[in-house]
């Protein structure tokens, strides 16, 4: 049996995008395949950016609460935080130490940030070690990640390999890259991709209230009078609505817009209706998890319990071999 992991980042709350993108196909993943399923929250490399603690500690319940509302069944999946789990930051150092200098200048995670210096500090820098400690640490076989992280993952198997390569034994798991040409592609209200970063997401778990606003001032759509035909295909409220009604009701969204008589405003109340109802029960779920903390640390404990037995297998195999 193969073990897949992946982690996630919680640098902010879960959006549309994350939910249809990654979540949900990562737990059919995790459902159907029959293999061994390790999916962390990454809040030390959260520390890379968040250095404000109600921050970081918020979000890492958001996403955690997020997960667990869409499904996520912790009797089958090792769901733990990163920090939980110590020997990931030893590893880390390890890793770190076998690695030329040079190589890691070469990380997009750095060469992004590396006009502005100023702006790095030496955990970001050091990003894809850490990385690749998580994935190391557990013997991972597969690593489901976007293309964005392939390179990262490259440095993975990289330092596997040069450690193996030095201690003359295969120590280190070398994991392989899962990535899925088919990901969804979730447009932001501007149209651009939806992202945290750009302003422009809709949150599945917000109240009708929030979702309504957002939808209506973010959404901007043309002057096209109410009773003109208007064209679907180029308008994100189409385009989002057919991502999350049946088939039958975007095919009917879709008929009316082109028939004329039913306007922007109609077609975005439709897109409301859609979410609040399509998400009724993840939302009741999320903010059930959002209002008992408690709760949620106990499901993460269970997973960091879990964790931690592989990764210690994992380090003392490795402090041996080292001469520790
Ligand atoms: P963001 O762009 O908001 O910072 P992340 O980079 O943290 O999101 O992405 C987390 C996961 O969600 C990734 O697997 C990514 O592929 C997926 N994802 C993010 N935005 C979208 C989107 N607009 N459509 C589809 N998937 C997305
Ligand atoms: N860097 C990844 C991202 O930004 C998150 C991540 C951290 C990760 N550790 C990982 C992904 C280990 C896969 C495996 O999306």
């Amino acid at each position: 049996m193969a073990r897949i992991l992946t982690g996630i980042q919680s640098t902010g709350t879960p959006h549309l995008g994350n939910v249809l993108g990654a979540i949900r196909p990562a737990i059919q993943l995790a459902e159907t395949s029959g293999d061994e399923s390790f999916l962390f929250i990454a809040d030390l490399h959260s520390l890379t950016q968040i250095k404000d603690g109600a921050a970081l500690r918020a979000n890492t319940y958001s996403v955690a609460a997020a997960w667990l509302a869409c499904g996520l069944d912790t009797n089958k999946t090792v769901f733990y935080r990163q920090s939980d789990v110590p020997q990931c930051t030893e590893l880390a150092w390890y890793l770190s130490c076998f690695y030329p200098y040079s190589r890691l200048a070469l990380a997009h995670s750095f060469k992004d940030k590396a006009d502005r210096l100023e702006d790095v500090n030496a955990g970001l820098f050091a990003y894809p070690m850490l990385m690749a400690a998580d994935i190391l640490a557990y013997d991972a076989n597969q690593v489901p990640v976007g293309k964005d992280q392939l390179q990262h993952l490259e440095m993975a198997r990289d330092v596997a390999g040069r450690i193996n390569n030095k201690v003359g034994r295969e120590v280190l798991i070398e994991p392989e890259a899962l990535t899925n040409e088919a990901t969804m592609y979730v447009p932001g209200t501007d149209g651009a991709k939806m992202s945290k970063s750009k302003g422009n997401i809709l949150d599945p778990f917000a109240d009708a209230k929030s979702l309504k606003k957002a939808i209506n001032k973010q959404i901007v759509t043309d002057a096209t009078p109410l009773e003109d035909p208007k064209d679907p295909d180029g308008s994100v409220v189409h385009q989002l609505y057919q991502l999350i009604a049946s088939e039958s009701d975007a095919a009917d969204m879709a008929a009316k817009l082109r028939a004329g008589g039913y306007g922007w405003g109609h077609a975005k109340k439709d897109l409301l209706e859609a979410l609040v109802d399509g998400f009724a029960e993840e939302r009741d779920t999320y903010n059930r998890y959002m209002a008992d903390l408690p709760a949620i640390d106990s499901e993460l404990k269970k997973g960091a319990e879990k964790a931690g037995a592989v990764a210690r297998t994992t380090m003392s195999r490795l402090r041996e071999a080292l001469g520790y």
